[in-house]
């Protein structure tokens, strides 16, 4: 993230001896200084203040990581995925965030993945790259090494490469957590048309800085309840020669990964609401990157939120038949009535998958349907990637096969 943040005991300069408060006359024991850094030394970074050496391990296992597997989407086809038929409800109160996310669609740059969580996950870091997970429905304690965040519904949660952290579902909420989990292989950020050449959101931007919510911190094991000198397992998300090239390893601590007194700096976990989007509207329809929130490499994410629509008194307030020729697109469906696909079969915990090579649009009708409209309540997230996507297992399970003959009035020919 741009902008600067200091949080719990830091010394003066950096660099410098910090010791841990002792009696009067006595010299406390130092901290251990941990620089967090992006690409190399040479951008964006933090400076984490550890009560323990933080390369101490004691231990190291393999993580069988939940199937990766992705086939190709061949032949060609439309697909919509409905992820709520994904976890039975006696299944959520063992699944958790990390070890039970069920891969959607996957490609070398970003993998999108669904859970349905009751059960707390491990600690957690993921080495290949930034995540990003939308919160669907539900509520988590999410702790990091940085801070704590409470997250809800509609909060997306961007957490940096190689951050320590774990989710914690919130049971006593009405719905489960559900969560729509995009990792990549690179960082995660605001759009850099939307930066200033400092790093400041613009004017322009459909979102700022207060609109960004960072951790609270600091936070210690004493703070939730455990020993400093417990004994803790952290699961490793790493790259390896597996077929996704993915794979796992449980890492034992003799330690409480919480042993961050203090930290500073521009890098570091923060949630963004999408009810905080502010909509970028216009007389005639506003191409796809006005709905823009964030990127990484070769994808990008964007929302589509309430709003009011298209006011030029001809307009067409559908998207027009579009044929991103570069790019897969997937929309996750989360709320209200999404006109253009109207009569589709596709509802609330729906993906649609409209891959390059195939012109997409409005079903059958909606185009008339919109007619006169002047607002769309509806609230969507989408991913839009350069390299194609492959099916995972959850995509396989979970494939509507009718839709791709929906503009056809449902027919498959033969
Ligand atoms: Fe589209």
């Amino acid at each position: 993230m741009a902008h600067y943040q200091s949080m719990g005991s830091i010394p003066p300069k950096r660099h410098t001896q910090h010791r841990r408060p002792a009696g009067r006359g006595k010299q406390g024991e130092l901290y251990y200084e941990e620089l967090m850094g992006e690409e190399g030394f040479s951008s964006d970074s933090s400076l984490l203040y550890h009560r323990n050496i933080p390369s101490t391990i004691s231990g190291a296992r393999e993580w069988a990581i939940r199937d990766l597997s992705t086939t190709p989407n061949h032949p060609l086809t439309p697909r919509h995925l409905k992820l709520h038929d994904l976890f039975a409800a006696k299944e959520v109160k063992d699944t958790d965030v990390v070890t039970g996310r069920r891969l959607v669609l996957g490609n070398g740059d970003v993998r999108i993945s669904y859970a349905v969580a009751g059960a707390p996950s491990p600690w957690y870091r993921n080495g290949i790259g930034d995540e990003c997970v939308y919160v669907e429905r539900g509520q988590a304690r999410v702790e990091t090494v940085f801070g704590a965040f409470d997250v809800a519904e509609g909060d997306y949660l961007v957490i940096p490469r190689a951050t320590t952290h774990r989710w914690i579902p919130k049971r006593s909420t009405r719905d489960p957590l559900r969560a729509y989990c995009i990792e990549g292989n690179s960082h995660i950020s605001p759009p850099k048309r939307y930066l200033s050449r400092y790093g400041q959101l613009l004017e322009h931007a459909p979102y700022c800085e207060r609109d960004l919510r960072g951790p609270a911190g600091p936070l210690l094991a004493e703070d939730v309840g455990a020993r400093e000198g417990e004994e803790t397992e952290v699961y490793i998300k790493h790259r390896g020669n597996g077929p996704s090239g993915i794979v796992g390893t449980i890492h034992t601590l003799p330690f409480h990964p919480l042993d961050v007194v203090g930290w500073d700096g521009c890098l570091y976990p923060y949630a963004f609401n999408v009810r905080d989007f502010e909509p970028i509207t216009g007389r005639v329809h506003q191409p796809p990157p006005v709905h823009q929130v964030f990127e990484g490499f070769n994808f990008v994410i964007c929302n589509f939120v309430p709003r009011k629509v298209d006011y030029h008194p001809l307009s067409i307030p559908v998207p027009y038949y579009h044929s991103n020729v570069d790019s897969d697109e997937v929309m996750f469906y989360v709320d209200g009535d999404y006109e253009a696909r109207r009569g589709s079969g596709i509802g609330k915990g729906s993906i649609s998958l409209h891959p390059g090579g195939h012109s997409h649009g409005p079903q059958p009708g909606a185009v008339q349907n919109a007619l006169g409209k002047d607002y769309f309540d509806e609230l969507a997230v989408m991913v839009d990637t350069f390299r194609p996507l492959e099916l995972g297992e959850a995509a396989r399970a979970s494939d509507d096969d009718a839709y791709a003959w929906s503009w056809a009035g449902g027919r498959k020919q033969s």
